[in-house]
């Protein structure tokens, strides 16, 4: 980081008038869910996660529990992070995406690596009947993993051999510069979505007690130059208009991380990996 980068962020936040919005974060989180999934947002996620160790992590804690399993049900797979390597091990991979964009570029990226095995079928949990798979898994999937989600009570009657989620651990802690930007442009403190603790409350409040490992991989994210850094910002945060614009130029210019192709918001990230159970036929 830039020594200088702490004054050049505090003069571009004075810049900016803040607004309390009436809405909750979860109002804002799930408004900003509703088709937020499109060519361009889904095109970043990939190109974060080509350069991440994230499914590699993840498959080094579930790799003993795939041992002779022949299918795998991704359920919120969004563009293959961990359906595409899966399948490379196991036979069958049906991958359950309801967002067009994150369905679109799966099925293309699974053409282009010639793997069969990934069967997407845009829906989302519950809107499709689907037969038993060994594994269920869901990863980063808040709406299905949160306390009360049906997701939580009814996946184990759909996994022959094992339930798999995973889940940042504590969604509070810092995502590439969310925890100043919040205060800055929307006026609240950033509080992240639901994580491992909730996953923990809601399973417990049900009977359940899941294995739990922890898994850090990099989750960094690259920009061809600042224009596009400040794009995907105004997207992620939902803001837009010539003032929010100036203050992230400036305080992107001042934070991100110079590569010689570009720029990145380093990302270092820690999720919770938890199983159970199946209880399928
Ligand atoms: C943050 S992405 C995670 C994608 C992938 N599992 C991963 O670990 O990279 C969350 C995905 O869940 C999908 N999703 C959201 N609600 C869902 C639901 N009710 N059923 C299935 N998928 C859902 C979204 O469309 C999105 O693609």
């Amino acid at each position: 980081m830039d020594a200088g980068a702490p004054e050049r962020e505090d003069r571009a936040t004075k810049a900016v008038p803040r607004r309390v919005p009436a809405e909750t974060p979860g109002d804002h989180a799930r408004r900003r869910d509703r088709g937020f999934w499109s060519a361009r947002t889904v095109a970043w996620y990939q190109r974060a996660l080509e350069r991440s160790d994230y499914a590699e992590r993840v498959l080094d804690v579930i790799g003993p529990l795939l041992a002779g399993a022949d299918s795998v049900l991704d359920v919120g797979a969004g563009c293959g992070a961990l359906a595409l390597p899966l399948a490379r091990r196991i036979a069958r991979v049906t991958a359950l995406e309801p967002a067009p964009a994150m369905a679109t570029a799966l099925r293309a990226t699974a053409a282009t690596r010639g793997l069969a095995p990934v069967s997407v079928i845009q829906a989302a949990w519950g809107k499709v009947t689907l037969p038993p798979h060994d594994i269920v898994l869901c990863a980063h999937v808040g709406e299905l993993t949160r306390p009360g989600a049906l997701f939580l009570q009814e996946a184990a009657r759909w996994a022959r051999r094992w339930v798999v989620i995973v889940r940042d651990l504590d969604a509070a802690s810092d995502k590439l510069f969310f925890g100043e930007l919040y205060p800055a442009l929307l006026g609240r403190p950033y509080r992240g979505r639901s994580d491992d603790r909730d996953v923990l409350t809601g399973l417990t409040g049900i009977g359940i007690r899941p294995e739990v490992a922890t898994v850090e991989y990099r989750s960094d994210q690259p920009f061809t130059d600042l224009d596009e850094a400040c794009a995907f910002y105004e997207a992620h945060l939902d803001v837009s208009g010539a003032e929010a614009q100036r203050f992230l130029r400036g305080f992107l210019a001042a934070r991100l991380v110079r590569e010689p192709s570009g720029w990145v918001a380093p990302y270092s990230k820690r999720a919770a990996v938890l199983w159970w159970r199946g209880t399928a036929c």
